[in-house]
C-alpha cells in the first residue's frame, strides 16, 4: 500500500518506517529537517520535507504521495517534562493535535486516502470507573486547570480523526513509552533522574501507570492498518501503581530506592499534575486490540520490557553504531 508517515522520526517512527518498508508498502514520510532524509532514505522510504503547519506544501506533497493510509505521529515533546510547567512543556503538542491534526486531515482528504491512523494517548482516562480503563470509557475532560488543555486537544485530535466523513479513522492510544530513544531508555531522562534519586513516590502511589514497549507499539500500529476502524488501547498486559513499579525500576538500575513525599510537600515539587498522576491516574485495558487486532505484545509486562530495553540501550551505546533511524529489534 501506499502509506504517509508525519512523525516518522519520532520515538515510534523510527521503529515503524523500517518495518513497513520491509513488509513492501511504499512510504513517504515527512520530516522538518533536511538532516533527517538520508536516514529515511536509509529505511527504504521516501522523504519529504515539510512543516505541518504550512498547509499548502503539506497538501502538494500529500496529493503527489496519494496515500491510501496517513499516520499521525506527530508530536514535540521536551526529552524530559517539568510537571510544574506542563502546559508550556505540551503547548507545541497541543497544537500539533488540534491545529496540526486538521491541517493532515485536510491534505490527506485532497489526496484521496481513506484510511487516517493517528497517536494518542491511554493515560488520560478520567479517573473514575473499573479498572483498567476500556476504550468505550470518558477522556478527564473536567481535569484540573493545569492540565485541562491537554485532555482538550487530545479529544479534538481524537475527534477530528474518528468524525471526518469519508475517513475509516483508527486511534491508538499508546500506554507510556519505553525503550530506546525515549525516556525509560539507560540515558534517557527518567533513568537519569531515577539513578539520582530525584524521582519520589508522592502520597500512597496508587497511580496506575500502562506501559508499552515503543517496538511493540509500532507492530500494533502495522496489525491496525488493513483492520477494524475505531480506538484500541495499545498498552502491556500488566497496568501497575508507581508504588510497585518505580522500586522495581530503581532495583534494576542499581539506584537508591526511591524517596516517598506526603501529599502536600508532593505538590510543591510536582504540581497538580505530577501528584494526579502519582496517585489516581488510571491504568488501561489491552483486551481490545488482542482480540480484534490479534495483536501480541513481544513484552507482556514492563517488568522483562523494562530490563530488556535496558540490556538493548548498554548494548547500542557501547556497540555506538546504529543510525537514528534503522534501529530494530
Ligand atoms: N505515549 C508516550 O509515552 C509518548 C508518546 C510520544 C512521545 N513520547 C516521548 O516524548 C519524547 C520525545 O518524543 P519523540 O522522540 O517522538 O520526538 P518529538 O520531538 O516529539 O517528535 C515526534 C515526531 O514529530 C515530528 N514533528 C514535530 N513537529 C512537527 C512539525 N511541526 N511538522 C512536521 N513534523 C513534526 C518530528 O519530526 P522532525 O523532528 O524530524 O521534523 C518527529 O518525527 C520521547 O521521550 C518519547 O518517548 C512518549
Amino acid at each position: 500500500m501506499k502509506i504517509f508517515i508525519a512523525g516518522a522520526t519520532g520515538a515510534i517512527g523510527r521503529y515503524l518506517l523500517p518495518r513497513l518498508t520491509e513488509a513492501g508498502h511504499e512510504v513517504t514520510a515527512m520530516t522538518r529537517s533536511q538532516n533527517r532524509m538520508e536516514q529515511i532514505r536509509q529505511a527504504g522510504a521516501k522523504p519529504v520535507v515539510c512543516d505541518v503547519f504550512d498547509r499548502d506544501h503539506l497538501k502538494q506533497a500529500m496529493v503527489t504521495a496519494q496515500p491510501e493510509i496517513v499516520i499521525h505521529q506527530l508530536t514535540n515533546l521536551p526529552q524530559q517534562i517539568d510537571p510544574r510547567r506542563v502546559e508550556q512543556a505540551l503547548a507545541q503538542t497541543n497544537r500539533l493535535r488540534t491545529e496540526g491534526t486538521e491541517i493532515l486531515m485536510e491534505a490527506a482528504k485532497a489526496a484521496g486516502t481513506r484510511r487516517f491512523i493517528a497517536q494518542s494517548v491511554a493515560f488520560y482516562y478520567a479517573p473514575t470507573g473499573s479498572l483498567p480503563a476500556t476504550e468505550d470509557e470518558q477522556l478527564y475532560k473536567n481535569a484540573p486547570a493545569d492540565f485541562a488543555n491537554i485532555v482538550h486537544a487530545v479529544d479534538q485530535l481524537e475527534h477530528t480523526v474518528l468524525n471526518t466523513p469519508g475517513i475509516d479513522g483508527t486511534i491508538l492510544r499508546y500506554g507510556y513509552f519505553y525503550g530506546p530513544g525515549t525516556a525509560y531508555a539507560e540515558d534517557g531522562s527518567f533513568t537519569q533522574e531515577v539513578r539520582r534519586r530525584r524521582m519520589p513516590i508522592i502520597g500512597n502511589g496508587n497511580g496506575v501507570f500502562s506501559f508499552v514497549h515503543v517496538e511493540d507499539a509500532a507492530i500494533a500500529t502495522i496489525l491496525a492498518l488493513n483492520n477494524k476502524p475505531g480506538i484500541y488501547n495499545i498498552v502491556d498486559d500488566e497496568p501497575a501503581p508507581i508504588r510497585e513499579w518505580l522500586p522495581s525500576y530503581a532495583d534494576m538500575l542499581n539506584a537508591p530506592r526511591p524517596m516517598r513525599l506526603p501529599k502536600l510537600i508532593g505538590r510543591l515539587a510536582a504540581g497538580r499534575f505530577g501528584v494526579y498522576f502519582m496517585t489516581e491516574q488510571r491504568g488501561a485495558s489491552n483486551k481490545k486490540a488482542k482480540e480484534v487486532l490479534g495483536w501480541r505484545p513481544r513484552y507482556p509486562s514492563w517488568r522483562d520490557g523494562f530490563r530488556a530495553a535496558l540490556d538493548t540501550s548498554t548494548h547500542r551505546s557501547s556497540a555506538n553504531n546504529v543510525s537514528a533511524i534503522g534501529v530494530s529489534s
